[in-house]
């Protein structure tokens, strides 16, 4: 046999196992570290009982003759669909429910929507970035262009006419950066994609996270990308759903190559290699929709906002750079005294043993920057800005 060769040109590990390594290296060799971490985006509010009560509710219809479900639709159960489709109709977007896909999560669909496509295309992706694009592509040995996000562009590249590309990734509001682009930049990508016939892969996972009106939650807010565009996004960070895992796709009619409906594509797709995800984690994400739900979600978004502010305020008094933690979860800050961002990582994991995540594992573009999460809780957040506040002072 021959293995897929392009598996040896990715780095050694996945970015955040990596970190994960070093934590647990340093951990082993200082027991007594109180360790805050506010590196990898993981959730710490629990399920909200709206949920967790559907998670019982449908576990017990799971145990009895006359309720129970085996195999389910593949793409997903209709109840949960008609609801994601309800909550795009109240950002003025109109989906049908077979435009719909449920999945285990935007990680998995992201990457395994790369079957869709030629090895033969060009991709197109921002630096710094989610490093998933990057590493799914080299294992499918595509070619990559990189297209640079930096300070000069707030971390929001827009397109070059001189450059083709036949894949291009956007995640808005941005991961790592925080960043997020308006109705008019986004406007500018689905007109490049159409003119070049190529396809938008948005991924809209921190979509809950955006509180001005006029910025996009979906690039469907933008007319013509039905026509370019998939859009990934998921319960994760907007219900807690990181280990409960239910996240979804959405696939327009409109989007075709030639004659070929690329929904068709995908369905088959799933169909072939996908069994769909568990009926209580369905209906369990489906309560995040209710009126209840709704209302127990935005609490805890609004308690990650507070964190948010409480990072930005101690960067503000420290008088060091960011740019994020408004629509998004996530603070984007420059290293202080000219600290490459491993650096970075250890001068903070050692003297303040905090967590963090090197802009360098998002790409060269992240070089000197550096990525703190609001997902922590308060008090580890109020800690952990103390302690940056004394060893940076
Ligand atoms: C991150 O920290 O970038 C995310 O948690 C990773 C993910 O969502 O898979």
């Amino acid at each position: 046999m021959k293995i897929n060769a392009n598996y040896l040109n990715l780095k050694q590990s996945y970015l955040f196992a990596h970190i994960a390594k070093k934590v647990a290296e340093f951990s082993a060799a200082n027991p007594d570290a109180k360790i805050i971490k506010m590196g990898i985006g993981d959730v710490t509010r629990p399920l909200c009982s709206e949920v967790v009560s559907g998670l019982i509710e449908a576990s017990e219809q799971m145990g009895k003759a006359e309720t129970f479900k085996g195999y389910g639709p593949e793409q997903g159960y209709d109840f949960l669909k008609q609801s994601i489709a309800d909550y795009y109709a109240g950002n003025g977007v109109q989906l049908e429910l077979d435009e719909v896909f449920i999945s285990d999560g935007a990680k998995s669909d992201l990457g395994n929507i790369l079957d869709l496509f030629d090895a033969d295309n060009t991709v197109l992706i921002p630096d710094p970035v989610y490093p998933v694009y990057v590493d799914t592509n080299i294992m499918a040995g595509r070619k990559v262009l990189f297209m640079n996000a930096n300070e000069s562009n707030g971390f929001l590249p827009l397109p070059d006419e001189s450059v083709k590309a036949d894949i291009i990734y956007i995640c808005s509001p941005n991961n790592p950066t925080g960043a997020v682009y308006g109705k008019d930049a986004l406007k500018k990508w689905v007109d490049y994609a159409l003119k070049n016939a190529a396809v938008i892969l948005f991924d809209s996972a921190y979509e809950s996270f955006v509180t001005d009106a006029e910025l996009p939650r979906s690039i469907y807010q933008i007319e013509g990308a039905k026509k370019c565009a998939i859009e990934f996004c998921s319960f994760s960070k907007t219900a807690g759903f990181t280990g409960t895992r239910c996240g979804y796709t959405i696939v327009p009619n409109a989007l075709v190559s030639g004659e070929v409906s690329l929904n068709k594509l995908w369905l088959r797709r799933q169909t072939t290699k996908f069994n769909g995800v568990p009926y209580v984690v369905q209906y369990a994400a489906a309560k995040v929709f209710t009126k209840e739900g709704k209302a127990q979600i935005n609490e805890n978004l609004a308690y990650y906002r507070e964190n948010a502010k409480i990072i930005t305020d101690t960067l503000d008094k420290l008088g060091i750079w960011y740019t994020g933690g408004k629509h998004s979860p996530y603070v984007w800050l420059k290293c202080p005294n000219g600290m490459s961002s491993w650096e970075f990582f250890d001068f903070l994991l050692e003297k303040g043993n905090i967590v963090g995540t090197p802009g360098e594992g998002f790409g060269q573009n992240g070089e000197g920057f550096f990525r703190l999460t609001a997902f922590s809780t308060k008090e580890n957040t109020l800690e952990a800005m103390e302690r940056l506040t004394k060893i940076l002072g």
